[in-house]
């Protein structure tokens, strides 16, 4: 069976190996983890099955706003709905603790994401031009939010 539940201390190693894989090799500051662990300005939910992180996903907060600044679920686990269900369950948490207004951006490219966001009720809410790099270029990006 799978677990949901907010980030722990003792997950941080693995949440970190996990998006070094997932990210390839473009981890995400590891302060960010840490804020997430104390909720001090983050929010974070994992999915261990067995002894096993099989998904993480990381908010910032501000006030009543939350971002989505990362979500990932190892490779061999994805299009099984885990990524839809450890979405559900970090917004759940985040309304429960006050948050009503959610935001996100996200490569052009990157159509399996777009399709869980909007799955999930999220709504392409605007676009930056240019925003991302590439190997050879830049691409854009698109703003999605979403009200709790
Ligand atoms: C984006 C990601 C988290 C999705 O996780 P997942 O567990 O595969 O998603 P789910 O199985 O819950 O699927 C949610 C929806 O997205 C769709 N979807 C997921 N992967 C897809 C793909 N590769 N192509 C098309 N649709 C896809 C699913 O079909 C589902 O829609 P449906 O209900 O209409 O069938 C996963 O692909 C991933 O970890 N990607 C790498 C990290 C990343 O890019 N993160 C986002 C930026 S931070």
């Amino acid at each position: 069976m799978t677990e949901l539940r907010p980030l722990t201390d003792n997950d941080l190693a693995a949440v970190q190996q996990l998006d070094l894989l997932c990210f390839e090799g473009d981890a995400f500051a590891s302060g960010w983890w840490h804020k997430a662990v104390s909720g001090q300005g983050a929010f974070a939910s994992v999915a261990w099955q067995d002894d096993r992180l099989l998904g993480y996903c990381l908010f910032s907060r501000v006030l009543d706003e939350a971002e989505l600044l990362r979500i990932a679920i190892a490779p061999d686990a994805r299009q099984r709905g885990l990524g839809a269900r450890l979405l559900s369950h970090a917004e759940t948490a985040l309304r429960e603790s006050g948050t009503a207004q959610l935001f996100l951006e996200v490569r052009l490219s990157n159509q399996p994401a777009q399709q869980l966001y909007r799955r999930a009720g999220w709504q392409q809410s605007g676009r930056r031009k240019d925003y991302y790099p590439l190997a050879d270029g830049r691409e854009d990006a698109l703003i999605f939010s979403r009200t709790l």
